[in-house]
Protein backbone atom coordinates (compact mmCIF):
# COMPACT_ATOMS: atom_id res chain seq x y z
CA UNK A 1 0.00 0.00 0.00
CA UNK A 2 0.92 3.85 -0.37
CA UNK A 3 1.17 6.03 2.76
CA UNK A 4 1.03 9.94 2.33
CA UNK A 5 3.33 11.34 4.76
CA UNK A 6 1.83 14.87 5.80
CA UNK A 7 5.13 17.01 7.09
CA UNK A 8 5.04 19.79 9.45
CA UNK A 9 7.77 21.96 10.07
CA UNK A 10 7.11 24.45 13.03
CA UNK A 11 9.83 27.14 11.43
CA UNK A 12 8.19 29.76 9.11
CA UNK A 13 12.38 30.52 8.16
CA UNK A 14 13.35 30.55 5.18
CA UNK A 15 16.91 28.86 5.73
CA UNK A 16 15.10 26.68 8.28
CA UNK A 17 17.45 23.50 9.74
CA UNK A 18 13.92 21.82 10.30
CA UNK A 19 12.64 22.32 6.59
CA UNK A 20 16.03 21.27 6.11
CA UNK A 21 16.24 17.76 7.60
CA UNK A 22 12.82 17.04 6.57
CA UNK A 23 13.74 17.28 2.88
CA UNK A 24 16.66 15.36 3.83
CA UNK A 25 14.70 12.82 5.76
CA UNK A 26 12.66 11.95 2.61
CA UNK A 27 15.64 11.06 0.24
CA UNK A 28 15.78 8.11 2.95
CA UNK A 29 12.21 6.77 2.75
CA UNK A 30 11.65 3.15 1.58
CA UNK A 31 9.26 3.01 -2.03
CA UNK A 32 5.55 2.91 -0.58
CA UNK A 33 5.61 6.45 1.07
CA UNK A 34 5.13 9.82 -0.47
CA UNK A 35 5.49 12.70 1.11
CA UNK A 36 3.79 16.52 1.60
CA UNK A 37 5.00 19.71 3.45
CA UNK A 38 2.09 21.41 5.40
CA UNK A 39 1.36 25.05 5.04
CA UNK A 40 1.29 26.65 8.23
CA UNK A 41 2.36 30.04 7.40
CA UNK A 42 -0.76 31.53 6.18
CA UNK A 43 -3.28 30.56 8.78
CA UNK A 44 -5.01 32.76 10.60
CA UNK A 45 -4.61 33.10 14.29
CA UNK A 46 -7.00 31.13 15.57
CA UNK A 47 -10.51 31.89 17.28
CA UNK A 48 -12.77 30.33 18.53
CA UNK A 49 -15.58 32.62 17.08
CA UNK A 50 -14.54 31.12 13.57
CA UNK A 51 -15.44 27.50 13.98
CA UNK A 52 -19.07 27.60 12.46
CA UNK A 53 -17.19 29.07 9.61
CA UNK A 54 -13.52 27.68 9.14
CA UNK A 55 -11.03 30.36 6.62
CA UNK A 56 -10.17 28.44 3.33
CA UNK A 57 -6.52 28.55 4.64
CA UNK A 58 -7.96 26.32 7.80
CA UNK A 59 -9.72 24.34 5.37
CA UNK A 60 -6.82 23.33 3.37
CA UNK A 61 -4.64 22.28 6.33
CA UNK A 62 -7.84 19.58 7.47
CA UNK A 63 -8.28 18.34 4.01
CA UNK A 64 -4.47 17.64 3.58
CA UNK A 65 -4.50 16.22 7.24
CA UNK A 66 -7.51 13.78 6.56
CA UNK A 67 -5.86 12.93 3.18
CA UNK A 68 -2.80 11.59 4.70
CA UNK A 69 -1.80 8.38 6.93
CA UNK A 70 0.40 9.73 8.74
CA UNK A 71 2.44 12.62 10.96
CA UNK A 72 6.25 13.90 10.81
CA UNK A 73 6.28 16.97 12.95
CA UNK A 74 10.13 18.67 12.79
CA UNK A 75 10.03 21.28 15.66
CA UNK A 76 12.52 24.51 16.53
CA UNK A 77 12.30 24.83 20.06
CA UNK A 78 11.89 28.29 20.75
CA UNK A 79 11.83 29.80 24.07
CA UNK A 80 11.68 26.15 25.52
CA UNK A 81 8.59 25.28 24.19
CA UNK A 82 7.03 25.02 19.92
CA UNK A 83 6.79 27.95 17.94
CA UNK A 84 3.40 29.81 18.29
CA UNK A 85 2.98 28.74 14.83
CA UNK A 86 2.92 25.23 15.12
CA UNK A 87 0.52 25.39 17.80
CA UNK A 88 -1.90 27.89 16.18
CA UNK A 89 -2.15 25.04 13.35
CA UNK A 90 -2.54 22.08 16.00
CA UNK A 91 -5.22 24.03 17.74
CA UNK A 92 -6.82 25.20 13.93
CA UNK A 93 -6.74 20.89 12.77
CA UNK A 94 -8.52 19.86 16.07
CA UNK A 95 -11.33 21.75 15.68
CA UNK A 96 -14.72 22.34 16.03
CA UNK A 97 -14.86 20.20 18.24
CA UNK A 98 -15.33 16.14 17.96
CA UNK A 99 -13.96 17.27 14.10
CA UNK A 100 -10.09 17.03 14.78
CA UNK A 101 -8.14 15.96 11.77
CA UNK A 102 -5.82 14.56 14.22
CA UNK A 103 -6.87 11.55 15.89
CA UNK A 104 -5.58 8.08 15.36
CA UNK A 105 -2.56 9.18 12.51
CA UNK A 106 0.59 7.90 13.24
CA UNK A 107 3.14 10.30 14.01
CA UNK A 108 6.79 11.35 14.83
CA UNK A 109 8.72 14.03 16.36
CA UNK A 110 11.97 15.27 15.89
CA UNK A 111 13.35 18.77 15.80
CA UNK A 112 17.19 20.42 15.48
CA UNK A 113 18.39 23.42 17.05
CA UNK A 114 21.49 25.64 17.47
CA UNK A 115 21.37 24.70 20.97
CA UNK A 116 22.71 21.56 22.09
CA UNK A 117 19.79 20.68 23.98
CA UNK A 118 18.59 19.77 20.53
CA UNK A 119 14.43 20.78 20.80
CA UNK A 120 14.69 18.03 23.88
CA UNK A 121 12.10 20.43 25.52
CA UNK A 122 9.75 21.95 22.89
CA UNK A 123 9.27 17.96 21.84
CA UNK A 124 8.25 16.99 25.47
CA UNK A 125 5.87 20.04 24.82
CA UNK A 126 4.71 19.09 21.61
CA UNK A 127 4.35 15.14 22.54
CA UNK A 128 2.32 16.39 25.96
CA UNK A 129 -0.62 17.97 23.00
CA UNK A 130 -0.23 15.04 20.77
CA UNK A 131 -0.73 12.37 23.30
CA UNK A 132 -4.08 14.56 23.93
CA UNK A 133 -4.90 14.60 20.09
CA UNK A 134 -4.61 11.00 20.38
CA UNK A 135 -1.51 10.56 17.72
CA UNK A 136 0.04 7.77 18.37
CA UNK A 137 3.57 8.73 18.42
CA UNK A 138 6.80 7.05 17.65
CA UNK A 139 8.94 6.50 21.43
CA UNK A 140 12.35 5.75 20.13
CA UNK A 141 14.91 6.46 18.85
CA UNK A 142 14.46 10.24 20.24
CA UNK A 143 15.53 13.04 17.88
CA UNK A 144 17.38 15.71 19.85
CA UNK A 145 19.47 16.76 16.46
CA UNK A 146 21.91 19.79 17.20
CA UNK A 147 22.88 21.94 13.95
CA UNK A 148 26.49 21.31 13.67
CA UNK A 149 29.02 21.69 10.19
CA UNK A 150 28.73 18.40 8.37
CA UNK A 151 25.26 17.65 9.85
CA UNK A 152 23.79 18.18 5.54
CA UNK A 153 25.87 17.14 2.65
CA UNK A 154 26.64 19.38 -0.31
CA UNK A 155 23.24 17.78 -1.85
CA UNK A 156 20.96 18.38 0.99
CA UNK A 157 21.29 15.18 2.15
CA UNK A 158 22.26 14.01 5.15
CA UNK A 159 25.84 14.38 5.83
CA UNK A 160 28.18 10.66 6.24
CA UNK A 161 28.66 10.91 9.79
CA UNK A 162 24.71 10.88 10.96
CA UNK A 163 23.49 8.83 7.87
CA UNK A 164 23.66 5.28 9.55
CA UNK A 165 21.25 7.04 12.85
CA UNK A 166 18.72 8.94 10.63
CA UNK A 167 18.30 5.33 7.93
CA UNK A 168 18.02 3.22 10.89
CA UNK A 169 15.35 6.34 12.36
CA UNK A 170 13.71 5.46 9.07
CA UNK A 171 12.86 2.31 9.76
CA UNK A 172 11.69 2.69 13.09
CA UNK A 173 9.27 5.00 11.64
CA UNK A 174 8.32 3.36 8.62
CA UNK A 175 7.61 0.32 10.83
CA UNK A 176 5.75 2.03 13.18
CA UNK A 177 3.44 4.27 10.70
CA UNK A 178 2.74 0.62 8.68
CA UNK A 179 1.75 -1.15 12.04
CA UNK A 180 -0.34 1.73 13.04
CA UNK A 181 -1.96 3.56 10.10
CA UNK A 182 -5.54 3.27 10.34
CA UNK A 183 -6.52 3.45 6.16
CA UNK A 184 -3.66 2.74 3.50
C1 LIG B 1 15.39 30.30 19.53
N1 LIG B 1 16.38 29.32 19.57
C2 LIG B 1 16.39 28.39 20.60
N2 LIG B 1 17.21 27.28 20.56
C3 LIG B 1 17.14 26.36 21.55
O1 LIG B 1 17.86 25.35 21.49
N3 LIG B 1 16.30 26.51 22.61
C4 LIG B 1 15.47 27.60 22.73
O2 LIG B 1 14.72 27.70 23.69
C5 LIG B 1 15.52 28.58 21.71
N4 LIG B 1 14.71 29.69 21.77
C6 LIG B 1 14.55 30.48 20.67
C7 LIG B 1 13.55 31.45 20.63
C8 LIG B 1 13.32 32.18 19.48
C9 LIG B 1 12.18 33.18 19.45
C10 LIG B 1 14.15 32.00 18.35
C11 LIG B 1 13.92 32.80 17.07
C12 LIG B 1 15.17 31.08 18.38
C13 LIG B 1 17.34 29.17 18.45
C14 LIG B 1 16.87 28.17 17.42
O3 LIG B 1 17.38 26.89 17.76
C15 LIG B 1 17.37 28.55 16.03
O4 LIG B 1 16.88 29.83 15.67
C16 LIG B 1 17.03 27.54 14.98
O5 LIG B 1 17.72 27.83 13.78
C17 LIG B 1 15.50 27.52 14.71
O6 LIG B 1 15.14 26.49 13.84
P1 LIG B 1 14.99 26.73 12.25
O7 LIG B 1 14.23 27.99 12.01
O8 LIG B 1 16.40 26.80 11.71
O9 LIG B 1 14.27 25.51 11.76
Amino acid sequence: SQYNVAIIVGSLRKDSFNRKLADALVKLAPPGFSFKHIEIGDLPLYNQDDDGAQSEQVLRLKSDISASQALLFLTPEYNRSIPGVLKNALDHGSRPYGQSVWGGKPGAVLGVSVGATGTALAQQHLRNVLAYLDVPLLGQPEMFIQAKEGLFDEHGGIGPASLGFFQGWMQRYTDWVRKHAIHA
